[in-house]
């Protein structure tokens, strides 16, 4: 049966956390923590991207504005302004409780930048604003966005019937735009909106179903991405659900809508290490003291990510 999934009510109800989720920018924190320990150079997870998008991008390292969707605790925003220095930040989230914690996260830290905190649901927000920035941060949110669960596939079909004419077999690779729309239909909503807004960089993170990892990690079987690489898996938290995101199909509507996709693994962007301790680490699947068991947690946990970043052509 056909189904919309949505956590809306737990983000606006009484007590959203982030504990039961493990977000990775909140897992690394300040940088100083034992999960930072992963990384070649150990770094709260904003600071991170903040260099990885100075390298892949033309984004002004001050002035220029940027907008988050979804910050949470307001740590990846902390972290990105140690190396970015934006004349203006808006901070844009459906609970109230979750802005008053990044309001209070940036406030010692975002002095020189003009700020502002709204509360709104981000689809409905941008498809009234169309708003401008230099860049647009999604961490860990897409997969909170409301989700059609349960597809069936002879409805599927039906869909598609209109694409081909009788016994054609559509191009390989070339899904039918029902078949993306059903299979997707959040991100495919959210991508629309926002090829038609003036945002030049949109930064995408979020669990994938068709993860792969990266080499070396990749001969490691202790840390392969659950799933089945096809199709969203539920992802069952505290008081709510979420579904990971199939990035083939994120990746195939951002170009038709004529963005220029830059795809990759979140290991490559935060430079997870890879040296004789993990190696053995990950070869034993076993820790044998408490700074390996976190080690080993972030390895297993970060497995599932992928990360997106798109430009206007
Ligand atoms: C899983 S948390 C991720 C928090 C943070 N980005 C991180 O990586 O730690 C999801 C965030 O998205 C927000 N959110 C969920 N649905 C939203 C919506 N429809 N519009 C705006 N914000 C939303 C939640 O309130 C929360 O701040």
């Amino acid at each position: 049966m056909v189904e919309l999934n949505t956590t809306d009510h737990y983000y606006t109800g009484e007590s959203p956390s982030l504990l039961w989720e493990m977000t990775i920018s909140q897992s690394l924190g300040d940088g100083s923590g034992a999960f930072a320990q992963a990384l070649e150079q150990p770094a709260a997870y904003g600071r991170r991207l903040g260099e990885f998008l100075l390298h892949e991008t033309d984004l002004p390292v001050s002035g220029g504005e940027i907008i988050e969707v979804g910050g949470g605790y307001g740590t990846l925003m902390a972290g990105l302004l140690q190396v970015l220095s934006p004349r203006r930040i808006t901070m844009i989230d459906i609970s109230s409780l979750l802005l008053e914690r990044q309001r209070e996260a940036l406030a010692p830290v975002a002095a020189g930048s003009e700020i502002s905190f709204i509360r709104e649901d981000v689809f409905t927000w941008l498809a009234r604003e169309r708003p401008a920035a230099d860049l647009m941060i999604l961490n860990e949110n897409l997969g909170d966005f409301p989700t059609l669960t349960g597809i069936d596939k002879q409805a599927l079909t039906a869909c598609q019937a209109p694409a081909s004419a009788p016994g054609e077999i559509p191009p390989p690779g070339e899904l039918s735009p029902a078949q993306l729309a059903a299979e997707a239909a959040r991100v495919i909503d959210l991508l629309e909106l926002l090829a038609a807004s003036g945002v030049s960089h949109i930064f995408l993170c979020e669990h994938g179903s068709d993860t792969m990892l990266p080499w070396p990690f990749s001969l490691f079987p202790a840390i392969q991405p659950p799933g089945n690489h096809i199709n969203p898996r539920r992802i069952n938290l505290k008081d709510h659900a979420e579904y990971n995101i199939r990035f083939d199909h994120l990746e195939q509507a951002a170009s038709r809508l004529g963005f220029t996709v830059r795809r990759a693994h979140l290991m490559e962007m935060l430079r997870l290490r890879f040296d004789d301790e993990i190696d053995y680490l990950l070869r034993k699947g076993k820790p044998e003291n408490e700074a390996q068991e976190i080690l080993l947690e972030l390895y297993e946990h970060i497995s599932e990510y992928q990360i997106m970043l798109l430009t206007r052509a």
